[in-house]
C-alpha cells in the first residue's frame, strides 16, 4: 500500500478504533472489486463516491460546503478529520481547488493516498497523515477549513478552533457537520457514545455558539439538522440489513457484523433524542 508524506502520527492501535467503522478501513476494496474494479485500475470519483464517504448524505453534503464556503478552483481548503478522502477528492475533482486533508488514522490515510493517485488528483490533494491539534499548518492560508463528522471525536475545543482560526485567510469560511448535544444522556447512551461513536465533546447549541465567538469567529449559523439526518441513518441501516446476504458475499460476516452494529447504535442514538446533527458555517474576521 503507497505510503504518504506525514508528520509521523500513527493512532492505528488506539481507542478511536473502538468505532467500528473505523476498523477493516480495506473494506473499500472489497467495494471496487464488487463492482467489477480489480487492482491498480485507474478509478473515477463519481463511481468511487458511491463507497468513501464516512458522513451523511454522501457528495450532496460536500456540494453543500461548496456552496456556503464559495469552493472555486481557486480555492485552498483544508479538510479536517479527511477519512479515505472521499469528500477531498470530489471537492478536488468538481471545483478544480486545492485541498490538504488531514486525517489521524494512518491505514485511513493511506487508503486515501493510494485511492486519490488511482483519480488522478495527487497533484491537487496533499494527504497528511497527523492529529490536527498538533499539525503545522500555515497561518492566513487557508480560503476555506471543512470538516464532516470529526469535530466530535477531538475533546479539545479550544486548541481545534485556534488551529482552524489561525489558518485560515482573513474572511475565510470553516463550514463543520458535526454531532452535538440535544439533551441529556442516559448511562447506556453514554456508553454508546464513547464505546460506538467514539464522542468526546458534545456541547449544547448555545456552548457550540460561544466556543466558535470565543475563538474569533464571526457571522456563525449554527443549523440544526437533526431531523434531516435521523431518517438518513435509520435508512442506512434498513438497507444494510435487508442487503445482509449481498453485503456478506461482498466482505465476509465479520465486516458486515461490525458494521451493523454501528450503525445500529447510531441509529438508536439518534431515535433516543439526545443525539443532535448540526451544520455549523463562520467566518474569520478581515
Ligand atoms: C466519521 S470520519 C469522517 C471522515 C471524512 N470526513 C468523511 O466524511 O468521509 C471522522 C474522521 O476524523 C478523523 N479524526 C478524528 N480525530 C482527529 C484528529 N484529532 N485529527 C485528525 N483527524 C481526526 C478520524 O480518524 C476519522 O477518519
Amino acid at each position: 500500500m503507497a505510503k504518504t508524506r506525514g508528520w509521523g502520527t500513527d493512532m492505528s492501535d488506539t481507542a478511536i478504533k473502538s468505532m467500528k467503522l473505523y476498523s477493516q478501513v480495506d473494506r473499500v476494496f472489497n467495494d471496487l472489486r464488487a463492482a467489477g474494479i480489480a487492482g491498480d485500475a485507474p478509478l473515477s470519483v463519481e463511481l468511487l463516491s458511491r463507497f468513501d464517504q464516512y458522513h451523511y448524505y454522501g457528495t450532496d453534503a460536500v456540494d453543500e460546503a461548496v456552496e456556503r464556503a464559495g469552493i472555486t478552483a481557486a480555492s485552498k481548503v483544508l479538510d479536517v478529520g479527511s477519512g479515505i478522502g472521499g469528500p477531498a477528492r470530489y471537492l478536488a475533482d468538481t471545483t478544480g481547488c486545492s485541498v490538504t486533508a488531514i486525517e489521524l488514522q494512518a491505514d485511513l490515510n493511506d487508503v486515501a493516498s493510494q485511492l486519490t493517485a488511482r483519480c488522478g488528483l495527487g497533484e491537487r490533494i496533499a494527504h497528511r497523515c497527523a492529529d490536527i491539534l498538533a499539525a503545522p499548518l500555515p497561518k492566513d492560508h487557508f480560503d476555506a477549513v471543512v470538516s464532516w463528522l470529526c469535530f466530535y471525536h477531538i475533546p479539545d475545543r479550544r486548541g481545534l478552533l485556534a488551529q482552524c482560526f489561525a489558518t485560515l485567510r482573513p474572511g475565510g469560511v470553516l463550514y463543520v457537520e458535526d454531532l452535538f448535544a440535544l439533551g441529556e444522556f442516559t448511562a447506556d447512551q453514554q456508553a454508546l457514545l464513547a464505546h460506538m461513536l467514539f464522542a468526546n465533546y458534545l456541547p449544547s447549541p448555545a456552548t457550540y455558539r460561544a466556543d466558535l465567538e470565543a475563538a474569533g469567529f464571526q457571522d456563525i449559523a449554527f443549523e440544526d439538522v437533526t431531523g434531516h439526518w435521523a431518517p438518513f441513518v435509520a435508512g442506512r441501516l434498513q438497507n444494510y440489513l435487508a442487503e445482509r446476504a449481498k453485503n456478506v458475499a461482498t466482505h465476509g460476516q465479520a465486516v458486515v457484523d461490525d458494521m451493523e452494529t454501528f450503525y445500529r447504535a447510531v441509529n438508536d442514538l439518534f431515535k433516543g433524542g439526545s443525539l443532535g446533527g448540526a451544520r455549523v458555517v463562520a467566518r474569520k474576521p478581515l
